[in-house]
């Protein structure tokens, strides 16, 4: 009786020490103090150093997007974002995916709404030129679409500013189903963001001034 006593025992313990080994929802071990960010979709996203150790085989789009120094994105892009698309919107056409900067995104305190940096087209460096000024791109964010803008002395092959901001790495990565561009910062929300009375304002400065402003307005 007692032996069976304790096989239970020892039964017991190992389902708690197995229990205890496998991480909560993530493939990946979250790192003591890791960044978290509050994202309207995903809920909280903790911000892991990729190279502690990977869960899971690496993409194609991963390594891309690692070796560019795009850490955070590559992890996200992989494991958050095109799943989503994929599985929850059932969506197998071509996206093209704005990714923010490793900095950007652990230096940014409010709600990112990553699945408004994701567009259900392909929009490569030409294609986003030839879009009207002021024009819009629905996302896979419900309430967070995508503002094209021409810049200032436009001649036709100057690019186009997304949502306020320059492309910093065209194409980190291209299969002709997903395309991923490299973003100086998160995108702002759309909604809320008055772009006409940015324009508006830097409209008011002299020629000379204009090329600076766009530089630290749509640059960093
Ligand atoms: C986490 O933060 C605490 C308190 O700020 C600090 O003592 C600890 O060393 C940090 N751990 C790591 C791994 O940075
Ligand atoms: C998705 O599209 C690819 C390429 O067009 C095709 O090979 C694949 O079968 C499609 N998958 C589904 C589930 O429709
Ligand atoms: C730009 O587009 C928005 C709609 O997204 C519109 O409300 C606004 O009037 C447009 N601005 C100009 C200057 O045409
Ligand atoms: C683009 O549209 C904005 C208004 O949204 C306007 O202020 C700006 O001057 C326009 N730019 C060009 C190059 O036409």
């Amino acid at each position: 009786m007692a032996s069976s006593n304790s096989v239970i025992y020892l039964l017991l313990l190992f389902l708690l020490i197995l229990l205890q080994a496998i991480p909560p929802s993530s493939p990946l071990m979250m790192p003591e103090n890791a960044t978290c960010v509050d994202d309207g979709y995903f809920g909280e996203l903790k911000f892991l150093d990729p190279q502690e150790g990977l869960g899971f085989f690496p993409s194609q789009v991963y390594k891309a997007l690692y070796t560019a120094g795009y850490k955070q994105m590559a992890w996200i892009v992989h494991e958050k974002l095109i799943p989503t698309v994929r599985s929850c919107f059932r969506y197998n056409g071509t996206i093209t995916i704005f990714a923010p900067k490793d900095d950007a995104l652990l230096f940014y305190f409010r709600k990112i709404k990553l699945l408004q940096h994701v567009v259900p087209m392909k929009l490569d460096r030409d294609t986003l030129k030839t879009f009207p000024n002021n024009s819009t791109i629905l996302t896979f964010q419900f309430s967070g679409h995508l503002k094209v803008h021409r810049p200032f002395f436009d001649d036709g092959t100057r690019d186009s500013i997304i949502n306020g901001k320059l492309i910093k790495d065209w194409e980190i990565y291209n299969d002709g189903r997903v395309i991923v561009h490299g973003v100086p910062r998160v995108f702002c929300d759309s909604s809320n963001t008055n772009f006409d009375g940015i324009y508006q304002f830097a409209n008011t400065l002299p020629q000379d001034k204009k090329e600076i402003a766009q530089t630290m307005i749509f640059e960093t």
